[in-house]
């Protein structure tokens, strides 16, 4: 088949839609905002990284994609940027809160600062919720759209990374499970982005070679771009709610 006919082919399942993608400038984020982008929809990067949401939406060019400095921690940031979006687009279809960080690996809780838990919960899960109660606000009255957030697998299990993140991701999933009805979060495994790559002192081999190999699945390796398509079938489906989709490429068997 020609390029031609393969072209016409792409269905582009956000066409006309608007999105506001927190923590957008890297990683996850900037993954989703190039597929929501390739998808027609018109994205708006929320970040605190300046010259890499700047990057990204240069190089996916105007008015596919626009930066907009927010720091999720801040209320009057998130309000902010909603309000951006509504001015720009005149509507909000998709709010997908992902800002995120890891903090540092302390065993011990002995070892744990209360700042530096304070500050963990405050971008991964306050973040989250003040997300979706500004994105509610202009949702609820036009009784449609989807809002998502990513929590990890550390939101199912304990012992993989630190206290506070643990606790801010399991918060996460009940934040979702309350609000209910389309708000829904994925829940990845281990991905090579920034955030993982600091916080384990990884390079890309050893993440692809050495963590898990013996439980992976031979030829996969999680990414980004895999969580990106969950975060678009959420974005466009129309019943899902309160749910956390796991994305594991390690398996016990
Ligand atoms: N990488 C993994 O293994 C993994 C696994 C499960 C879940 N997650 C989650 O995925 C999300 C995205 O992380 P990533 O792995 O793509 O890492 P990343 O570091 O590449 O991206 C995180 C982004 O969040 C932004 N950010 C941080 N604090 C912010 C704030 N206060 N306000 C606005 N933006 C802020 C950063 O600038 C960065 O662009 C996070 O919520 C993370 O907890 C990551």
């Amino acid at each position: 088949m020609g390029s031609m006919a393969m072209a016409s082919t792409f269905m582009r399942r956000l066409e006309g839609k608007a999105a506001l993608i927190t923590g957008a400038a890297s990683g996850i984020g900037e993954s989703t905002v190039r597929l929501f982008s390739k998808h027609g929809a018109k994205v708006l990067i929320a970040d605190i990284q300046d010259d890499l949401g700047e990057e990204v939406c240069k190089d996916l060019g105007q008015p596919s994609a626009s930066f907009v400095h927010c720091d999720v921690t801040k209320e009057s940031d998130v309000e902010g940027v909603v309000n951006t979006a509504i001015t720009k687009y005149r509507k909000l279809d998709i709010m997908y809160s992902n800002a995120g960080i890891a903090g540092k690996l302390e065993p011990s809780i002995l070892d744990n600062e209360k700042s530096e838990f304070e500050k963990i919960i405050s971008v991964n899960l306050i973040g989250a919720f003040l997300g979706a109660k500004h994105a509610a606000g202009v949702m609820i009255p036009n009784r449609c759209g989807s809002i998502i957030t990513t929590a990890s697998v550390c939101s199912n299990m304990g012992g993989v990374a630190s206290h506070a993140y643990t606790s801010s991701k399991h918060g996460v999933v009940g934040l979702v499970r309350n609000i209910g009805i389309r708000v829904n979060c994925m829940s990845p495994h281990l991905i090579a982005t920034p955030l993982a790559k600091n916080l384990f002192k990884l390079n890309d081999k050893e993440y692809c070679y050495g963590m898990y190999s013996n439980l992976k699945v031979k030829g996969v390796v999680l990414k980004s771009e895999d969580v990106a398509e969950a975060a678009l079938f959420l974005a466009e489906s129309k019943y899902v709610g309160g749910h956390s989709l796991l994305l594991m490429e390690a398996s016990p068997l």
